[in-house]
């Protein structure tokens, strides 16, 4: 019998692990320092892995600006927010912003995807921690959407699979109050698919959000409420959600395609996050080709 030590069975070089956090959202991803160029296979792996976890964690990536936006840029085309201030200069450098003010919180404070009132919302988001409430809090929270479709009866499915919904600032603006950027404007409003077929994943998503969604379709006021309502309550389920306690230095990758967000303000004091976009397509409904 040949005896191995342990250094033998240790690679050379470290090796990227993903440790899921539950099975509907979630995973720790260690063994990759993301301040050095990334090798294609591991970028490939990454790629995969936000795919199936939805949102990736990295501990300890003390990235500049400049590492932070080569790094999504691996994934994709850069993009801004269509109404941020960055929007009207998308440079390299500007795609990744901080947003620290006290009404963004309050409009972050809702569980939502990012700028679904956009035609082409972002396909992948990050957030880097710079700077922490000294009094702990300023958790963040992803929900799975593919868990919150699949989990809804075979009726209520069969029901919302051919539906759309408005998309608009009618709930941001107000929440905004006047530190809207000036980008934001009643008027910006997309129609989506209520159930988004994943343009990767070919998966069925929920693709409503109580931060953007205004309204159903060809639906009452009170039917399009009463739905919506609904379709919040069971999307928040304990089930397909996950909190982050975050420490500097953290980054999260996440798909904000099929998984949403919600920043919980339990907090005062600084708490500065760095946010970067990776452009995205048209979302398309289960009854759309191509
Ligand atoms: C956002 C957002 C989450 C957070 O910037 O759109 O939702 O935890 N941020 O600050
Ligand atoms: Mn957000």
């Amino acid at each position: 019998m040949t005896s191995q030590t342990f250094a033998d069975a240790v690679p050379a070089t470290s090796t990227l692990q993903i440790e899921a956090i539950s099975p509907a959202v979630g995973g720790i991803v260690s063994g990759v320092d993301l301040t050095k160029p990334l090798a294609t296979e591991t970028v490939r792996a990454l790629r995969a892995g936000v795919l199936e976890h939805g949102a990736l964690f990295f501990r300890d990536q003390d990235l500049t600006r400049e590492q932070t936006a080569d790094f999504m840029a691996r994934f994709g085309t850069l993009g801004t927010d269509p109404f941020s201030v960055a929007a009207k200069h998308p440079t390299k450098d500007n795609a990744v912003h901080n947003m620290p003010t006290y009404a963004q919180r309050r409009a972050t404070a809702v569980w939502h995807m990012d700028s679904t009132l956009a035609p082409e919302p972002a396909a992948l988001l990050a957030l880097r921690a710079l700077e922490l409430p000294p009094s702990g809090g300023g958790d963040t929270c992803w929900g799975s959407m593919y868990a919150a479709y699949e989990t809804l009866s075979e009726p209520v499915k069969a029901m919302i699979d051919g539906l759309s919904a408005e998309h608009s600032a009618y709930k941001t603006l107000p929440l905004l109050g006047g530190s809207n950027t000036g980008y934001l404007q009643a008027d910006m409003r997309s129609v989506h698919p209520v159930v988004r077929v994943h343009p990767e994943t070919g998966r069925k998503a929920l693709f409503v959000n109580e931060l953007w969604t205004e309204s159903i379709v060809g639906l009452s006021r009170h039917e399009s409420d009463s739905l919506l309502a609904m379709l919040w309550a069971h999307s928040r389920s304990e089930e397909f959600t996950m909190r982050w306690r975050w420490r500097v230095n953290d980054i999260v990758l996440w798909d904000n395609r099929a998984f949403q967000h919600y920043a919980v303000m339990d907090y005062e004091g600084n708490r500065v996050l760095q946010k970067s976009y990776v452009q995205g397509d048209r979302p398309r409904g289960p009854f759309e080709n191509g």
